[in-house]
């Protein structure tokens, strides 16, 4: 009686975060595209009358010289910068403050953030803070953001995240190694540019995890119950290019058209996921990061097989329909065996790429506790098609865990 009254709440709730991401304004960044798009953005800064921007990098990009080159773009079309590049993965809010302090000192009128997910969820947050007077731990959480922020334009050099169209950045707390969301439609950056020159250094290992982020952001915002007919164009568009490219991209990562489509295939399945969320894949991958700082690309890639066997009978459905549009059955197959194929065809990408299918350092002392801090961000944040129960979720994450030696 109790689960089927929670059952209903849950559906209802969720029900409420499908009205509000279809009533809440979401925009969507203006995205320049290939071999120019960093000088087009540069140039679109510059036309909108910002003097002097910020910015927000990691020592990684500064080595490979992004950050000087920006830096130069910039000033070819008058437009003044200053650098804060000690960004790590996970910012924390010190991170944060430490951009901000910058930011103010230069009397700087935008944000730039060139670099993967971290110096892009950093950049958003400082922008955030830029024009909201209280401190950065008060915009934690849903609509904290009460003013627009500080313009905001991303370069991503990674393709996953997705964070440059989305209306959540990740700040951690360094305390209790919590990850704290700070999710608002105003969040969304004013542009992005997807150059893939930037892109080529990315080794093959980064290149595989987080292509299979993006992967996991498309599937589980198609089989989402919040789904709609936009955020299924956007997750077919990203999920076909991911089949079309990731291997490329893996194998030869000098190919600038892999880089790029993969780019693209990025930024479709961050429109996807930012309306129509994710599931189980992404509770069970947050959390093995916070026990065992295990890669969030890597932890997707690993879970998501299981997760859809979990999820198989209540979306089959759509999981047939992923398997049609990836050519890897016919018509006359049943919907079973198609999404079966789905997850087939997950594993079979998973070696290609060279990605482990299991987890040795999981340890079973731990799997109750996974479970269950799994469960609770899943349970009022995704709207997922099959509810996971306890006992369950430890059985799955005991098969992550189990050596296939
Ligand atoms: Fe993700």
């Amino acid at each position: 009686m109790e689960q089927k009254l929670y059952y209903w709440l849950h559906r209802l709730y969720m029900l409420g975060l499908k009205i509000a991401a279809k009533v809440l304004p979401i925009s969507k960044p203006t995205l320049f595209i290939g071999k120019d798009a960093l000088k087009q953005l540069c140039h679109s800064v510059s036309i909108m009358g910002i003097d002097k921007v910020l910015i927000v990098t990691d020592q990684g990009i500064v080595k490979l010289g992004f950050a000087k080159k920006l830096a130069f773009e910039f000033e070819r079309v008058g437009v003044h910068s200053a650098i804060y590049s000690d960004v790590l993965p996970d910012p924390t809010y010190d991170q944060v403050e430490a951009g901000l302090a910058i930011y103010r000192e230069q009397q700087c009128q935008g944000v730039v953030a060139i670099g993967g997910g971290s110096p892009i969820d950093c950049a958003k947050v400082i922008a955030a803070g830029a024009t909201n007077n209280k401190p950065v731990r008060r915009l934690v959480g849903l609509l904290k953001v009460w003013k627009s922020p500080a313009p905001t334009f991303v370069i991503p050099t990674t393709s996953g995240t997705g964070s440059e169209v989305t209306v959540a950045a990740v700040v951690s707390d360094p305390k209790t190694h919590q990850k704290t969301p700070v999710m608002d439609p105003k969040l969304v950056p004013i542009a992005a540019a997807l150059d893939p020159s930037l892109m080529l250094a990315l080794p093959a290992p980064i290149t595989a995890q987080t292509g299979m982020d993006a992967l996991t952001h498309a599937i589980e915002a198609y089989i989402s119950c919040n789904a709609t007919a936009e955020t299924d164009r956007y997750a077919l568009a990203a999920i076909t290019l991911i089949d079309e490219n990731l291997e490329k991209a893996v194998k030869f990562g000098q190919n600038a058209t892999a880089r790029q489509n993969m780019a693209l295939a990025s930024y479709y399945a961050g429109l996807a996921f930012t309306k129509a969320s994710l599931g189980y894949v992404h509770a069970i991958a947050h959390t093995l990061g916070a026990k065992y700082g295990t890669p969030h690309g890597l932890a997707n890639a690993v879970v998501l097989p299981h997760v859809l066997e979990f999820s198989k009978c209540a979306a089959e459905a759509n999981m047939a329909k992923l398997s049609t549009a990836l050519n890897l059955t016919n018509q006359y197959t049943p919907d079973r065996e198609k999404a079966q194929a789905l997850i087939e065809y997950v594993k079979t990408l998973q070696k290609t790429l060279d990605l482990p299918s299991h987890f040795e350092h999981i340890r079973h002392e731990h799997v109750n506790e996974l479970a269950r801090q799994s469960l609770h961000e899943a349970r009022w944040n995704y709207p997922v098609p099959r509810y996971m129960e306890q006992e369950q979720c430890e059985k799955l994450i005991l098969a992550i865990a189990a050596s296939t030696k």
